[in-house]
């Protein structure tokens, strides 16, 4: 790809920000990089200082919501390196989720040739406090000027970025959704679409004004099994052994998820990847056999939970100190992205 045009923000604002205080998602780098799909091809790609972009009122994107998203992060090593983690899986989803939505893929000169061109010029960013992280944030979204439903010709694509700290500052307190789902068989639930989330509003509003930090959704066709919560897979240990429900269409596959996945496997710990019914759940809860449950998700990364409520009854999980599960598997995934423990699965992109 030609070297990718920079306009620089003319004086950074990296001396006006306070690092001990990031509200997440609140506090945005210096750039951002940007480009179009017109013509049937990327182009335009260019890094300009992070601002508002001009927007036509009839674009598809903000009538019918064809517009997708990604989440990474990137970490300092123990050298004070940047690192990226997983950004080819962001990638593959981004494409997938195109697809569902019809939009075009990005092609790794975009997304990739994007990301490290912007991480290149905006390296301060990166905070260097243990727990601290840079939120990037791909997206794509339809820029056809028609009001008319079908897929638009012309896309923009962004990537800009914001450091960060803890997501969440203490184990949640969930509740199961017994009114509303967020995903059904067959529909957008594998995508990261920002309509997906738009619907999930609501409910979250009622579960947070009745005091629990996020929503469990069940399947949206015998609200039966448990899928995941708020933007976190879940993790359940019945017994000895690690559950998460199987990601069969409705369920977005996290890269968290994954790397979880592959970490407990490593580590010699029994892993069921299958339906998971509320039930069940309940069941091994009344014979104290639910050791640990948490999310997982790259701004949440492993999130412990104190408490599910299903329906009135409130099960109460072990206190963290008695959690080995969450604690173990936390520990190794933030050793890899943090450099202390060495890649060997290729999930490291250096800048
Ligand atoms: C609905 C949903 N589930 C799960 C996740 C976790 O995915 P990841 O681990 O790739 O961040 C996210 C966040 O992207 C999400 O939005």
């Amino acid at each position: 790809m030609d070297p990718i045009p920079i306009t620089r923000l003319p004086v950074s604002r990296l001396s006006t920000v306070d690092f001990e205080d990031l509200p997440f998602g609140k506090v945005f780098a210096d750039h951002m990089f940007v480009a179009e799909f017109e013509g049937g091809r990327w182009q335009n790609a260019r890094i300009v200082p992070y601002g508002e972009i001009p927007t036509n009122p009839a674009i598809s994107a903000l009538h019918y919501g064809q517009s997708i998203f990604e989440g990474l992060k990137a970490y300092r090593n123990q050298k004070g390196e940047v690192q990226v983690f997983r950004p080819y899986d962001n990638m593959s989803r981004m494409i997938r989720s195109a697809g569902r939505l019809c939009m075009p893929a990005v092609t790794e000169d975009i997304f990739i040739g994007g990301l490290k061109a912007l991480l290149e010029l905006d390296q301060e960013w990166v905070p260097r406090q243990p727990g601290y992280s840079l939120y990037i944030r791909p997206f794509m979204y339809a820029i056809d000027e028609y009001v008319g439903i079908r897929p638009s010709d012309s896309y923009r694509f962004i990537i800009f970025n914001c450091p960060v700290g803890n997501y969440y500052t203490a184990p949640l307190h969930v509740k199961v959704s017994d009114r509303y789902v967020r995903a059904f068989p067959m529909g957008t639930g594998f995508a990261k679409v920002a309509g997906n989330y738009a619907a999930g509003m609501l409910p979250l509003k009622h579960a947070r004004e009745a005091g629990y930090d996020q929503l469990v959704w069940l399947d949206g066709k015998e609200m039966k099994y448990i899928e995941e919560s708020g933007t976190m897979n879940l993790f359940f240990q019945i017994g000895n052994t690690l559950v998460t429900p199987l990601a069969d269409g409705t369920i977005l596959e996290g890269i968290t998820r994954d790397s979880i996945l592959g970490l407990a496997v490593e580590a010699g710990l029994p892993v069921e990847v299958r339906k998971v019914s509320l039930d069940e759940v309940v069941a091994a809860y009344d014979r104290g056999d639910l050791k640990d449950a948490f999310g997982t998700g790259t701004a949440a990364t492993v999130a412990p939970i104190s408490s599910i409520t299903v329906h009135d009854r409130r099960l109460v999980l072990p206190a963290m100190e008695d959690r080995t599960y969450s604690t173990l598997l936390g520990r190794m995934l933030d050793d890899i992205k943090t450099g202390k423990t060495q890649d060997t699965r290729g999930w490291i992109m250096k800048i």
